[in-house]
């Protein structure tokens, strides 16, 4: 049984995890503080974690029924993610670990991501003998990847955005449109009433023979589109197909580059996870089209899919049974650290 730590951005959150289940997954998000500077502010970020690891610690050990005795070891997110943000979580868990004796293992977040559709569904996979290769999209409000899992802890990062991510793009497109920080969600939500086709952008880089996205230019695109209808966003209607015409832009162009991806790498699996996967037409159309063209799709649970410690804590917990729990981990967090550095 472990204790898992995450705290790379403005979610501070903490996990038991058992044999590959996540027992609990407490997560205090930040999200209404930083609404208000329209974007996370770090120094805020990081005094936050600080108020909060404590208190989520004792609720996630209470809520598991577990006590500190039960533990065998401590997970924590090493990197990547805001350098003093990262430091807060993982010197928690530093601590942790020099009161009680237990071994401590740093988790790479994007790994935790990769693993995050496999934690619900079938049996626990402590061992993760059900893995299958996958091409795997992490989508969030900081990363946009197209990952090629070869199997546990090895990876190849096929392409990344070159400018905004998927979610900063929905974020920023919906301050555009006055909708409240953070705006994907809310425009998810306006698009399920629109008309996805009442107008067509541009779908950035989806018939180009690579694998990175674009999103800036969907910006430039919809803010021409506005100059050209003053008042637009102030007709509920108009907004609705706009939003709806917005999402169905992003969400081709993440189906399209994904399948593309599994079709050329030969995979027959392929997974989503990040907060964007909650958006609810990449799922449906995710669905349909791996359904079309024979994929095993997972996605992670919507509870798993935003930043958590459940999914750092299945992560933590494979690569302890590997062996991997180190006497001496790394004194230092990882800021930039890539999928590819990981030792498998
Ligand atoms: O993974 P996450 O919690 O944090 C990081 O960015 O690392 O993802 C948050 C991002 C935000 O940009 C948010 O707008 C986006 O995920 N998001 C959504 C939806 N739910 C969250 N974007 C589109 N549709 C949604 N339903
Ligand atoms: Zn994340």
């Amino acid at each position: 049984m472990l204790l898992a730590f995450e705290s790379s951005c403005d979610e501070t959150s903490v996990a038991v995890v058992s044999d590959g289940v996540v027992l609990s997954n407490v997560v205090a998000t930040q999200i209404r503080m930083h609404a208000e500077y329209g974007g996370v502010v770090p120094e805020l970020a990081v005094r936050e974690h600080l108020k909060n690891l404590k208190p989520v610690c004792t609720e996630a050990l209470r809520l598991a029924g577990v006590g500190v005795d039960d533990l065998q070891a401590v997970g924590a997110t090493r990197g990547p993610g805001l350098p003093a943000a990262l430091a807060a979580g993982y010197a928690a868990a530093q601590g942790f670990c020099a009161a009680t004796g237990l071994p401590l293992i740093g988790v790479n977040h994007h790994e935790g991501h990769l693993y995050s559709p496999w934690i619900s569904g079938e049996p626990p996979r402590a061992d993760w003998a059900g893995f299958r290769r996958n091409v795997s999209l992490i989508v969030s409000g900081g990363h946009t990847l197209l990952v090629l899992v070869e199997a546990p802890g090895k990876h190849r990062v096929l392409g990344g955005t070159l400018d905004d991510a998927a979610g900063e793009c929905f974020d920023k497109l919906a301050k555009v449109l006055g909708l409240p920080y953070p705006g994907g969600p809310v425009l998810d939500r306006l698009a399920e009433e629109g008309n996805p086709a009442s107008h067509v952008f541009p779908r950035p880089l989806l018939h180009e023979p690579h694998d990175d996205f674009s999103f800036s230019g969907l910006k430039t695109s919809v803010r021409y589109y506005l100059d050209r209808r003053p008042g637009l966003a102030e007709d509920v209607g108009a907004l609705k197909d706009l939003c709806a015409a917005i999402r169905a832009a992003v969400v081709d162009t993440l189906v399209g580059k994904l399948l593309r991806a599994a079709r050329r790498t030969g995979v027959t699996c392929v997974t989503a996870s990040g907060g964007v996967t909650c958006n609810r037409a990449l799922r449906r159309d995710l669905a349909r089209e791996c359904a079309a063209q024979g994929f095993e799709l997972r996605l992670a649970e919507p509870r798993f899919c935003t930043d958590n410690a459940g999914m750092v804590g299945v992560v933590a917990e494979y690569r302890w049974r590997q062996g991997q729990a180190s006497d001496a981990p790394e004194l230092e967090v990882t800021p930039g650290w890539s999928l590819e550095e990981i030792v498998a």
